[in-house]
């Protein structure tokens, strides 16, 4: 056995993160169902030097017997049946103590059903979040690890080495059992969704309440890009918005049509927050944003209906449309990170939250300053909420009234802000100390004798209401 470590599946993400092992100076034995792809993928490591580093193995139990024992065998398939079949078939070719490291964007109960299926049988299972992209993959991802801790070890040298760096440390790390991994990739995906929608509406302002085009709507992001917003997604924004279609010379962005697609994890994200009862209104209003978008037919010929939305110029200025973004920010992420602690708590995860905003700092997809600052927030002491971590109170004071101009100008004006103004409420309906749901449990004790609670006197009091019947 000569390979340090075994992949299975040599799709893009696949083959990426096999390079960038050999690159790391790891040998890789790597395997894929069509063997075609195989070849292909021999003349890519040829190609960048890495072939010497590299075992191409078209028989998978002569692909496992490369790999040293205990063994680590990435697989890196489409999320779903095909993960299953891959470790029936690889089941066989194990023996104790090896481990499968399954790197997909796997709903986390899937995860934890195999790692569960594969505990007795003495087989390591790690379900790991790799997030970055294509790119990320080849040159360091965030690695998101969750799973059989002793196997992780194995395995640790290999993965903290083809991770991203910040700052010189890797954005790796073993974060819980079972599903772990793969819950926070799955948080993960959920704020990079909010990210992005609430970008776009701020776009939406520049586009059709600034008359801005494109290339100045580029110019902008790409200034922000230098300041508190400093992240990959505001400065791919950048470019997005500066491409130019070559077949019209157009701007890209005004020819790509208005409907986003999505595989499924922000929705994920936003199910499993209602059902452990924490509210992430910013993932679902992002969802729900998608969503809407994709029904592109029926928004025409409701316009048709209500007629083109009055879209009068705004006063809103764009260092208040930069202040509302980070505002929105902070809300969704306060959110996502409520999301995890609940979980670690209902899982009994122990999830490290400072080591996790340590981990996106570098190489995923929501990547930014913010995060560093996160991170340093958190190690001085985790808190319930990310609004009453101090450093965090700080930039709320100084940034929430810009997200509420922001959020009045766009009712006034027309324009949609699901994400942000769901943000809006979440903070306005948490920093109040006094709510209406004194209200809310009148009302179910009117119709249900479902009880409410007054202080001092006790928790399942009940009113003497009127009867309604026959009027
Ligand atoms: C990442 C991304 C990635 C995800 C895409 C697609 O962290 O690298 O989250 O894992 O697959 O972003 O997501 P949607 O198709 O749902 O937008």
């Amino acid at each position: 056995s000569t390979a340090d470590i075994g992949l299975i599946g040599l799709a893009v993400m696949g083959s990426n993160l096999a390079l960038n092992i050999a690159e790391k100076g790891y040998t890789v034995a790597v395997h894929n169902r069509s063997p075609g792809r195989i070849d292909e993928f021999v003349a890519e490591a040829k190609a960048q030097g890495l072939d010497g580093k590299t075992i191409p193995k078209y028989d998978l139990a002569d692909f496992v017997q490369t790999v040293k024992a205990p063994r680590s065998i990435i697989i890196m398939v489409k999320a779903g049946q095909p993960v299953d079949d891959m470790i029936e078939q690889l089941l066989p070719h194990l023996e104790p103590g090896d481990a499968i490291i399954e790197c997909g964007n796997s709903l986390y109960t899937d995860t934890q059903r195999r790692f569960d299926y594969l505990k007795p049988k003495n087989i390591g299972y790690l379900g790991v979040g790799v997030s970055g992209g294509e790119e990320g993959a080849r040159h360091g991802p965030s690695i998101m690890v969750g799973g059989s801790k002793e196997q992780w070890h194995n395995a640790e040298p290999v993965l903290t080495a083809i991770a991203a760096k910040f700052n010189g440390e890797s954005c790796c790390a073993y974060l819980g059992e079972g599903g772990a991994g793969h819950f926070v990739k799955m948080i993960h995906n959920g704020i990079e969704y909010g990210d992005m929608q609430m970008i776009a509406e701020i776009y939406g302002v520049m586009r059709d309440g600034l008359g801005m085009d494109p290339k100045a709507c580029a110019n902008v992001f790409q200034e922000w890009n230098k300041g508190p917003l400093n992240s990959y997604l505001i400065e791919i924004t950048g470019h997005v918005l500066d491409a130019v279609d070559d077949q019209t010379g157009k701007p890209l962005v005004d020819l790509i049509l208005d409907k986003a697609g999505q595989k499924g994890t922000g929705m994920w994200s936003a199910v499993v927050a209602q059902q452990m009862g924490v509210p992430a209104t910013a993932i679902e209003g992002a969802v729900a944003a998608r969503s809407l978008s994709s029904r592109k037919s029926e928004r025409v010929a409701a316009e048709g209906v209500y007629g083109k939305p009055n879209r009068a110029k705004t006063d809103v200025t764009l260092a208040d449309l930069e202040k509302a973004l980070l505002a929105g920010k902070i809300v969704s992420y306060a959110q996502g990170f409520a999301v995890i602690a609940k979980a670690s708590e209902e899982f009994g995860w122990s999830l490290p939250l400072a080591t996790i905003a340590k981990i996106w700092r570098a190489g995923c997809i929501i990547r930014s300053r913010f995060l560093d600052q996160m991170s340093s927030a958190y190690a001085k002491g985790e808190a319930v909420n990310l609004l009453v971590v101090p450093d965090f109170v700080t930039i709320m004071k100084d940034s929430h009234p810009s997200l509420r101009k922001v959020v009045a100008a766009a009712a006034i004006g027309e324009f949609p802000m699901i994400c942000l103004s769901a943000s809006l409420s979440y903070f306005d309906s948490y920093r109040q100390a006094q709510g209406t749901a004194n209200l809310t449990q009148g009302q179910r004790d009117f119709f249900g004798a479902h009880g409410f609670e007054i202080e001092g006197r006790g928790t399942d009091l009940h009113g003497t209401w009127p009867s309604t019947l026959g009027k």
